[in-house]
């Protein structure tokens, strides 16, 4: 069988390189951008300006999208008219009704109801929901809170390249999204992403979430309130099972970055509430925050068109 054609739509950008790092060895890879970018080489390839027609030319199989939401909104319905399978990293299709939202590990038989497009979610969302999925599946989640420290590669390529510009006094806290009524974006998305991924519609979420002078890896503080009582020590061991995740002592970003699992670590009682967890969580955000997860969606559905 001969190898899918792909698509990088945003191969310039900070989670195009890391696509760009994850799909090197196979032949039939093309990188596109924005007209600012077409012409230029990246591994020995031309970078193509992303067009309607050229998406939409028939000769893709699989498209990543790694481009902001409008761009997203744009380009991807002509991808998907041109018959790629799209796998998109921005918020613009994630809670469209009918648009599966996936992380493979956690909800990936929804990736094969697909209607052209799956949606990864949020990288804060991903790897917050790789660490709840064993903790509900034995004790039946009810309430979630987290406060995040996420780095700036977050923010894509021009913040990473402004923090490295910085002196270390200016280095500070920030919170550089959007506001959604009383609180950011982002602490909106990882309420509905999660609710989405877990098809619990009313399941209490709510996070607080601060940008960190770091180049890569989110960290999260999270407290959980489960239906039945969860000990420490069990949840430790059913977080060191599940795929995806790796237990350590203490997880940072640092030990993050460059991985495939998020670390999760710091498992202890919430003495505050009756059946409660709170525990760390860090993820590379670049790559399964964003890349991998999406690379894992193409390989699940290539590996189901194989099998039917
Ligand atoms: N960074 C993360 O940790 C992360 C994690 C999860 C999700 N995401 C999401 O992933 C997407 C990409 O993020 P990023 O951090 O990689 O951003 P980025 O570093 O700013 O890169 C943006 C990319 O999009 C391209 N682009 C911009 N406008 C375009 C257009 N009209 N047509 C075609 N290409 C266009 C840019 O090409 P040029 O070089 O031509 O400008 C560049 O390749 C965003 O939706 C972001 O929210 C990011």
């Amino acid at each position: 069988m001969r190898e899918p054609r792909v698509g990088v739509v945003g191969a310039t950008g900070a989670v195009g390189a890391v696509l760009r790092e994850l799909l090197r060895g196979r032949d039939d890879v093309r990188y596109f951008s924005s007209a600012r970018s077409a012409g230029m080489q990246l591994d020995g390839r031309t970078v193509e300006e992303a067009t309607p027609e050229a998406l939409a030319a028939g000769d893709l199989d699989v498209c990543f999208f790694a481009v902001g939401a409008s761009a997203s909104r744009e380009l991807v319905p002509h991808a998907v008219r041109g018959g790629a399978v799209s796998i998109d990293k921005s918020a613009a299709w994630r809670m469209e009704p009918g648009v599966p939202l996936v992380v493979p590990e956690v909800n990936g038989a929804r990736a094969l109801e697909h209607d052209g497009v799956v949606a990864v979610p949020n990288c804060s969302t991903i790897q917050l929901v790789l660490a709840l999925k064993p903790l509900h599946e034995a004790a039946g989640l009810t309430r979630v809170r987290l406060a995040t420290y996420q780095s700036v590669s977050g923010a894509g390529k021009q913040a990473m390249d402004r923090l490295r510009e910085e002196s270390v006094e200016q280095h500070d806290l920030r919170g550089d999204w959007s506001f959604d009524g009383e609180e950011f974006e982002e602490e909106a998305k990882i309420r509905e992403e999660t609710r989405k991924i877990f098809e619990l519609p009313e399941l209490p979420v709510q996070a607080t979430c601060v940008r960190v002078p770091v180049l890569v890896g989110h960290l999260q503080a999270v407290w959980v309130e489960t239906d039945d009582e969860l000990p420490p020590a069990q949840a430790r061991e059913l977080l060191a099972a599940a795929p995806g995740v790796r237990g350590v002592d203490f997880p940072s970003p640092a030990r993050a970055a460059g991985q495939d699992e998020v670390l999760v670590g710091r498992v202890r009682s919430d003495t505050t509430v009756e059946r409660g967890l709170t525990f760390l969580v860090a993820g590379d955000n670049l790559r399964k925050g964003a890349a991998l997860n999406a690379i894992q969606i193409a390989e699940l559905l290539a590996r189901e068109a194989v099998a039917a």
